[in-house]
C-alpha cells in the first residue's frame, strides 16, 4: 500500500503549489516568495521526465496533469504552472480539471511583460521546441498587441546548460550566439525585446544579453506571474495577512533529490537543503 501524502507544510496553512519539469520553475518560485512573503509553497520538479520541451504536446499534457494531481491531493490553495511548455500544452485542461482552484500559467504573464517592455512591437521569444511549436506566445502577444511582430526561436540546449549549471563560459556563449544569430540584423528591423519563454532561461540571462546586444531588453515571466497569483488569491480572499509567519517551502522531486537540491539553489537564489526535498513517484 502506498504511503498517505504528507500534510501541507504549516499544518492547516494551505501552500501555493508550483511545478515545472525540473529546477527552472524555481526562478518563478523566487519571484513568488518575494511578492508573497507570508505564504508557504510546495514545489514539484518532475526531474525524472525532464526535459518536457522536446516531447509531444500530448505527453507534456499527461505529465502536467499527473504533477498537478499530486499537488492538489496535498491540499494546495492555488496552482502555478511554472513551466512554459506545460502551460502551452495543458493550461486550459488544468483549469477545467480543478474548477474553483486558481490555476496560473506563465505564458500570458510573459507575453504581458514583453508587450510592456517593447517600444517597436518587434519581440523575440526564446523557448523550448514544444512551446514554439504550440505557438502559444505568438497568440498571447497578438491578443495583447495585435500589431506586434513575433519571432520565436527554439533553444533546446539552453535547458541542458541551465540544468548542468553551465550558465557562463565558452559553451554557454557559443550556444547563445548560435541561437540568436537569426536576430542579428539592422537595428531598425531587429527585435527590441526578448522574452525568455522558458523558466530555465533566466539563469542564462547574461550570455543571452551579450549575444543580443545592448539595445535589446530582456524580460521573463517570473515577476508578472507572481503579480497575477497575488491578484487571483486576493480576489478570492485566499491571501494570508501580511504578518503571518510563513511555514516555508517544501520540495518534491521525481528523481535525483540531491542533484535537485544542489542545482536548484542557483535558480531559487537561496540554498536548498536535501532534507527539504522529498522523492516521489507520479
Ligand atoms: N522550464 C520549462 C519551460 O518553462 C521547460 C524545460 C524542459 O524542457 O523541460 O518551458
Amino acid at each position: 500500500m502506498s504511503e498517505p501524502p504528507a500534510p501541507p507544510p504549516g499544518g492547516m496553512q494551505r501552500p501555493i503549489g508550483v511545478f515545472d519539469s525540473g529546477v527552472g520553475g524555481l526562478t518563478v518560485l523566487r519571484a513568488l516568495r518575494a511578492a508573497l512573503p507570508a505564504e508557504s509553497f510546495l514545489y514539484l520538479g518532475d526531474t525524472a521526465r525532464l526535459p518536457y520541451g522536446t516531447k509531444s504536446e500530448h505527453t507534456v499534457a499527461r505529465y502536467a496533469l499527473q504533477a498537478a494531481d499530486e499537488l492538489v491531493e496535498r491540499g494546495i490553495k492555488c496552482l502555478v504552472v511554472a513551466c512554459n511548455t506545460a502551460s502551452a500544452a495543458a493550461l486550459p485542461a488544468l483549469q477545467q480539471r480543478f474548477g474553483e482552484l486558481p490555476v496560473v500559467g506563465v505564458i500570458e504573464p510573459g507575453a504581458r511583460a514583453a508587450c510592456a517592455a517593447s517600444h517597436s512591437g518587434r519581440i523575440a521569444v526564446l523557448a523550448t521546441e514544444s512551446t514554439v511549436r504550440a505557438g502559444a506566445y505568438t497568440r498571447a502577444i497578438a491578443r495583447l498587441r495585435p500589431d506586434a511582430e513575433v519571432r520565436a526561436i527554439a533553444c533546446a540546449l539552453f535547458v541542458a546548460l541551465a540544468e548542468e549549471g553551465w550558465t557562463e563560459g565558452a559553451v554557454a556563449r557559443a550556444a547563445a550566439e548560435r541561437y540568436l544569430a537569426p536576430l542579428r540584423m539592422a537595428e531598425a528591423a531587429a527585435p527590441d525585446t526578448i522574452v525568455l519563454g522558458c523558466t530555465h532561461f533566466p539563469v542564462l540571462q547574461a550570455v543571452i544579453a551579450a549575444a543580443a546586444g545592448e539595445h535589446v531588453r530582456i524580460v521573463d515571466s517570473a515577476a508578472t506571474s507572481a503579480a497575477q497569483v497575488r491578484s487571483q488569491l486576493a480576489a478570492r480572499g485566499l491571501l494570508l495577512p501580511a504578518g503571518a509567519v510563513p511555514a516555508g517551502v517544501r520540495f518534491l522531486a521525481t528523481d535525483a533529490v540531491s542533484r535537485f537540491a544542489a542545482v536548484g539553489g542557483r535558480f531559487l537564489g537561496a540554498p536548498i537543503a536535501a532534507d527539504d526535498v522529498e522523492l516521489i513517484d507520479l
